[in-house]
C-alpha cells in the first residue's frame, strides 16, 4: 500500500505526528522575526511542498473583498480568483472546516486548475472568528491525505497564524 508518508525528508524513522512536530519547528524558524507577509507565506510553501512527497501544488488563498485571491504557492499557475463557496477552498472558506477530499472528481463544483490534481487538503485560517484564507494541497495522486495529515497541517496552520500580519495579507 502507498505510504505517503514513505519518503518524507525530514527523518522517515520518527512516528508521524513528530515529523509534523518536526516541520512545525522549521517553520518556526523559518519566519520568526520577519513581519512582511508575503516573504513568510512564500516560505511557508515552499517548506511545505519541498518537506511532504507526492504534492503537486501547495499555497495560500487569501480572502480579499468577499472572495480568495491566489497568495504564495508552489507549484503550477492557479485559478487568481475563487467565490467564496466555490470548490474545496471555497467550502473551506465558508465552513471553516478543514476539508479532505480522497478524490477531487467526486467533489461537486471542484475547480481543476492542474488537471494532473486527484486527491485535496485545505485547511482554512481563522483568525479571531474570521476567515482569512486558506492553505490548499494537492496531490496527483487518489486518497494523499490522511487524518495524520489533516492534524499536522492544522498543525502548521496554528503555528503560522500568530507570525502573520493578516490585515495587511488581506488588503485588496
Ligand atoms: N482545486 C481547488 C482550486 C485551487 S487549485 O487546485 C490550486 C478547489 O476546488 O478549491
Amino acid at each position: 500500500m502507498h505510504d505517503p508518508h514513505a519518503s518524507y525528508r525530514i527523518d522517515p524513522a520518527m512516528p508521524k505526528p513528530l515529523r509534523y512536530e518536526e516541520l512545525v519547528e522549521r517553520l518556526d524558524a523559518l519566519i520568526a522575526g520577519e513581519r512582511d507577509p508575503i516573504a513568510n507565506l512564500a516560505n511557508v510553501a515552499a517548506e511545505v511542498y519541498a518537506a511532504l512527497p507526492d504534492l503537486n501544488w501547495v499555497g495560500f488563498y487569501l480572502a480579499k473583498g468577499g472572495e480568495l485571491v491566489v497568495g504564495p504557492f508552489q507549484g503550477r499557475p492557479a485559478c487568481t480568483r475563487i467565490a467564496l463557496g466555490r470548490g474545496v477552498c471555497g467550502a473551506a472558506a465558508v465552513t471553516g472546516a478543514t476539508q479532505v477530499v480522497a478524490d477531487v472528481a467526486a467533489f461537486p463544483g471542484h475547480i481543476a486548475c492542474d488537471a494532473r490534481s486527484r486527491s485535496e487538503l485545505v485547511v482554512p485560517i481563522v483568525v479571531a472568528g474570521a476567515v482569512v484564507g486558506v492553505f490548499d494541497l494537492d496531490s496527483p495522486l487518489l486518497a494523499r491525505f490522511d487524518h495524520d495529515d489533516r492534524v499536522g497541517l492544522e498543525a502548521v496552520v496554528a503555528a503560522i497564524v500568530p507570525a502573520i500580519d493578516w490585515e495587511r495579507a488581506t488588503r485588496p
